[in-house]
């Protein structure tokens, strides 16, 4: 990596090592002279073309700094035509976690230990009136000790209005498709908090399984897929179309019949026998198709996946321990 970076911010930030390519730019890994911390580095090369999303991502992280499992911005500068964003530097994100230490999977403790501080974010998220949009193991961010921070908040979208049930009009083309909620991948401006629900629903099934559940290039095979893979009814196919048709104008595609399958929770019955009753309700209440019907992050809180027995309390114990 150039030394030339920290040349030109007073040679406060050193850097050890290239740790991310994202879509606006690098993340670099460097130490703060100032306070002995590591820091990451997210330099934005294009900073005038991108500027809405940079500021955008600025002013979410000034309202947005005071949970524990979403990242905090430390310092933010501008030299020459980049733009630098410092936050606390994480060991791994979740993809890379998984394919280190559990391809095949976290298991259902350690799954249930991430999920609840993820649903943690992204409630408090959610109580400021913040969508992330963007929700996906590359933008889960892990520590050695745990710890999970929510970060990338750069196409999260602040909801002017005081309620959700608002629904501003949102741009349908952000995030990787394998997370995007049905809604998305049919391409309605209106949406709101549900689509996080959608994602975390996936994220789910990757954490206790090690694999993104389904994978297509563009959004209508994935829409095609999901339907096809969970046994959407076509009552619900027919009510989402029609809502998003009168929003949007745009036109819906076929039905999808499928013979064998009536819901998301057979179907994740059939893929996965051996899982806990209690995690197949959870994940089926994160994709339900149609988006009112999805949990709130408040109500999977206290569904008894993570209320009954004994997690919260050796959770909060160990969860002091490590901050
Ligand atoms: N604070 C951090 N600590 C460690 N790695 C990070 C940190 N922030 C980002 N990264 C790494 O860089 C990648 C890209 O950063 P992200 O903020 O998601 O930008 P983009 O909008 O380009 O996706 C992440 O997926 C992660 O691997
Ligand atoms: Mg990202």
């Amino acid at each position: 990596m150039s030394s030339k970076i920290v040349n030109l911010h007073s040679d406060r930030y050193k850097p050890i090592e290239v740790i991310g390519q994202g879509s606006y730019g690098i993340v670099m890994k460097c130490k703060d002279r100032l306070t002995n911390e590591v820091v990451a580095i997210k330099k934005i090369t294009d900073s005038y073309f991108y500027m809405p999303e940079v500021l955008r991502e600025f002013m979410i992280h000034k309202i947005l700094n005071k949970h524990i499992n979403v990242i905090r911005l430390l310092n933010i500068f501008r030299l020459k035509s980049y733009l630098y964003i410092v936050f606390p530097y994480m060991d791994y994100n979740m993809c890379q976690y998984i394919n280190k230490y559990h391809p095949n999977g976290l298991g259902y403790d350690l799954t249930k230990g991430f999920m609840i501080q993820i649903i943690n974010g992204i409630d408090y998220m959610h109580r400021n009136y913040v969508v992330h949009r963007d929700i996906k193991p590359e933008n889960i961010l892990i520590k050695k000790n745990g710890l999970i921070k929510i970060c990338d908040l750069g196409i999260s979208k602040m909801l002017c209005a005081l309620s959700f049930k608002a629904e501003p009009i949102m741009t349908p083309d952000m995030g990787t498709i394998w997370y995007k909620a049905p809604e998305m991948l049919l391409g309605t401006q209106k949406y709101g908090p549900e689509i996080d629900i959608w994602s975390l629903g996936i994220v789910f099934i990757e954490c206790t399984s090690g694999h993104p559940i389904i994978t297509q290039e563009t959004s209508i095979e994935q829409y095609q897929s999901i339907v096809k893979y969970f046994g959407v009814s076509i009552k619900d196919q027919k009510y989402l179309n029609r809502k998003i048709k009168k929003i949007n104008k745009v036109v819906s595609i076929k039905y999808i019949r499928n013979s064998t399958l009536k819901n998301v929770s057979m179907a994740l019955n059939n893929k996965f026998p051996q899982w806990p009753i209690d995690l197949i309700e959870i994940v089926s209440k994160c994709l339900e198709f149609i988006p009112s019907k999805r949990k709130t992050t408040k109500s999977l809180l206290k569904t008894s996946y993570f209320v009954n027995g004994p997690f919260l309390k050796s959770f909060r114990d160990n969860f002091n321990n490590i901050l």
